[in-house]
């Protein structure tokens, strides 16, 4: 016993005194312009095929030729998890001519050993530090394996629960987005990795929601709702980028010359390289704008693609494209300059290596599993609970835990790959058990098999659980090929037989929480109308059915907020809260408005909504000034009284809206949010710093306008916000 203490002590040291990881950021003055001096002259002692080496990313598995990068022929690598692996990879860069290391990648996208929830669900905290702490992890766990660049954060806006990728971005909204894009790249950089800001640009408007396919922007869309959590992320430092699969307005992304050396290095200022998406170079010649791959090659080139992820396409023809004076030398050279750049920059040529012996102690240290419980606790939405069916009742005396997605074994979003892992994850009935109170019986069924739930398991012995207990936690969802890249989905019902299930749960009589793990928001039409409470997580990670526990029992106050629109069918979608006003808005709903036929128009659930254990009510908006000069700052309070018996946290939002100007703008915008814990029958004044600088919006040239004039303000805990003041932005 004493023996197994000190090892566990010795390992919480060693955590401890872990080297910590070198922040990656932009070196600045004296040392920036030393490493442009380094890169030049590397660049002059590089043969041709060592330029194009630099631009060559390949990846671990079939195919994979170490040998390529002894003979300086490849920049990059991707997919290489597993510590002794890393450092045999990078030990063969050492033994190339130049010994220029490599750059080594991984989509980190919500943890490497710990796992946090999915990017949506860490959106739904509204906690930007804490959403900086997860990435902080992930970083510092991937870079302790040796991984020094992720290819996160994915900051594409959606409007589209369609499309299977929402759940790697932060939903529907540029200025939360962009909150969100700058908090992920500042974590993931602190912990040791650079990030490669993706997919640029207008991925998540894919038509019909389908994954990879066009997207049609126009310029001012572009600008206002698309291209800010770019920024955002450059500005936070990040030193890649990913160009996107899709043809934006006509034109692949691969090959936009205007977005990627136009708009991102001479209006941006952008140093970093661009990285292609996988394959999507020779993907060119799909869309129709190259005959081959050589063409391919340089037409990629020549807009502003510096590497070729997993195509093999510049390792194939770029230096005959040099050769035959189709790509100039000088073009060529720029690219390599930028991965050249991001590896100086990241220090890879002091420190290119990795401790096979020492990774696994910086695994989910006890550290990193806080945060991941406090993420997946705190991006838990209620998005139902009538009659206060939670917290669990002390008059429930036994649980029925009914669903495969309880047990985490269910789980195949991005687990753990290198398998380092110290500790196993708890299953719902499980972390439940520990948390209800003696007595209480808590029992588990599946259900379904864990195939997505398409197949039922013992349905009937779910059925009698059911019957048998006081109260019914469903967790059912998504899972697999239905979430994630290339699972887009025409209907957004529960998958497989889980519908059937839960009517037949709910046709037991007894009351019935579900509980969805999902990668999306889906309609939940019917069982907003039938079950008791709904609780939506999204794929909550290593700690997820902990935080889960916490909710139900009452241990934790629910306090994530959605950060995308619920449809209430497919048929609404696109859905969001921030769409232009009509000229036949809705008034009585009758013929000749903008209105179905069928359904209403507005979400289940709106942006930015959650409920709370507590009960939040505002009073009191105000401005300090009625008349703000167009480069000054109005400040914004309003009261925000816990008005339940519960402590509980609050976010409170502010929307604005002009009501006239040159164009139609938005009815509400999202400009500020404020996440406060707020104890029982405390009342807090919550205020905001609004600078009349930032309430403008793009015109169709893209370029910024601000307009004088009248501006509404809105506060409260949803788009729906009631508490209502304005003010005038004016002229000086
Ligand atoms: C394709 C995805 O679109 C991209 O986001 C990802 O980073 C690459 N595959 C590499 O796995």
């Amino acid at each position: 016993m004493i023996l197994r203490l000190a090892a566990a002590l010795c390992l919480t040291l060693l955590a401890h005194a872990a080297p910590a990881q070198d922040t990656v950021a932009w070196k600045t003055g004296r040392e920036a312009k030393l490493i442009e001096t380094r890169i030049e002259a590397l660049l002059k002692t590089m043969t041709l095929d060592e330029k194009v080496g630099q631009l060559h990313l390949s990846g671990r598995g079939e195919g994979f030729n170490a040998a390529r990068i002894r003979e300086g022929r490849m920049g990059g690598v991707m997919n290489f998890v597993v510590p002794q692996e890393v450092a045999d990879v990078q030990k063969a860069a050492r033994e190339s001519r130049l010994k220029i290391p490599l750059i080594i990648g991984l989509d980190a996208v919500h943890g490497f050993s710990t796992y946090f929830p999915l990017p949506l669900g860490q959106a739904s905290t509204w906690n930007p530090e804490l959403i900086e702490e997860a990435a902080y992890w992930t970083g510092r766990e991937a870079r302790a394996a040796g991984i020094q660049w992720t290819f996160a954060p994915m900051v594409d806006i959606s409007r589209d629960p369609r499309w299977g990728r929402v759940l790697e971005g932060a939903g529907e909204d540029a200025y939360f987005g962009s909150i969100v894009a700058a908090s992920r790249t500042h974590g993931y950089q602190r912990g040791g990795v650079a990030t490669t800001v993706k997919h640029f640009v207008g991925y998540g408007a894919g038509e019909a929601g389908r994954d990879y396919n066009s997207t049609w922007i126009p310029t001012s869309q572009l600008f206002d709702l698309y291209l800010p959590p770019f920024k955002a992320s450059f500005e936070a430092g990040s030193m890649t980028a990913m160009a996107a699969f899709n043809a934006l307005n006509g034109v692949p992304t691969t090959a936009h010359g205007g977005l990627l050396t136009g708009l991102l290095r001479q209006n941006w200022g952008f140093k970093g390289f661009v990285v292609s998406d996988f394959g999507s170079i020779t993907e060119l010649r799909l869309h129709g704008i190259a005959k081959d791959d050589a063409e391919a090659a340089r037409k990629a080139l020549l807009a502003g693609i510096d590497m070729d992820m997993m195509g093999d396409v510049y390792d194939k023809h770029l230096a005959a494209e040099v050769k035959a004076g189709r790509v100039s030398v000088k073009m060529l050279d720029e690219a390599v300059r930028r991965v050249l750049r991001v590896k100086f920059h990241l220090g890879l040529f002091e420190r290119p290596d990795v401790d096979p012996a020492a990774a696994p102690a910086l695994m989910q240290t006890q550290e990193a599993r806080e945060v991941a419980l406090r993420a997946a606790r705190e991006g838990i939405i209620l998005l139902k609970n009538a009659n206060e069916t939670l917290p669990v009742a002390s008059s429930v005396k036994r649980l029925a835990v009914i669903g495969a997605m309880a047990v985490p074994e269910a789980e195949r979003v991005w687990t753990d790959p290198a398998g380092l892992g110290r500790r196993a994850i708890q299953s719902l009935p499980d972390a439940l058990k520990e948390r209800v109170q003696a007595g209480v019986e808590v029992v588990y069924e599946p259900a379904f098999t864990r195939n997505c739930g398409t197949e039922f398991a013992d349905k009937e012995a779910a059925l009698r659980a059911a019957a048998a207990s006081d109260l019914v936690i469903a967790m059912l969802g998504e899972d697999c090929e239905f979430i994630g890249e290339g699972a887009s989905r025409a209907n957004l019902g529960l998958p497989g037989v889980q519908q059937e299930l839960l009517e037949a749960l709910v046709a037991t009589g007894k009351p019935v929480v579900l509980v969805l793990a999902t990668g999306r928001p889906l309609v939940l039409t019917w069982a907003d109308a039938h079950v008791a409470a709904i609780v939506q997580t999204f794929h909550g990670g290593t700690e997820g059915r902990t935080a889960i526990a916490e909710v139900l029992t009452g241990a934790a106050n629910p306090a994530g907020r959605t950060p995308m629109s619920y449809p209430r069918s497919v048929g609404q979608i696109p859905i969001y809260y921030n769409h232009l006003p009509t000229g036949r808005p809705q008034k009585i709903r009758q013929r000749y408005e903008s209105i179905y036929m069928d359904e209403k128009n507005e979400p289940l659930y709106p942006f930015g909504f959650g409920l709370s254990y507590s009960r939040f009510t505002y009073a009191n908006p105000r401005v300090d000034r009625s008349r703000i000069p167009i480069n000054g700052i109005a400040e914004i309070s309003v009261d925000v009284t816990n008005s339940g018996s519960r402590d509980g946290q609050e976010v409170t939002q502010l929307y604005i809206r002009q009501p006239v100007a040159i164009r139609s703008r938005p009815v509400r915008e999202l400009k500020g949010f404020n996440k406060l814990a707020i104890k029982a029958g405390e009342t807090r004044t919550v205020r905001f710093k609004l600078e009349a600088q930032k309430l403008g919006y793009h015109d169709d040239t893209g370029r910024y306008v601000i307009e004088p004039g009248l501006f509404e303000v809105y506060l409260g805990g949803s788009a729906l916000a009631e508490a209502k003041t304005q003010f005038e932005v004016i002229k000086p």
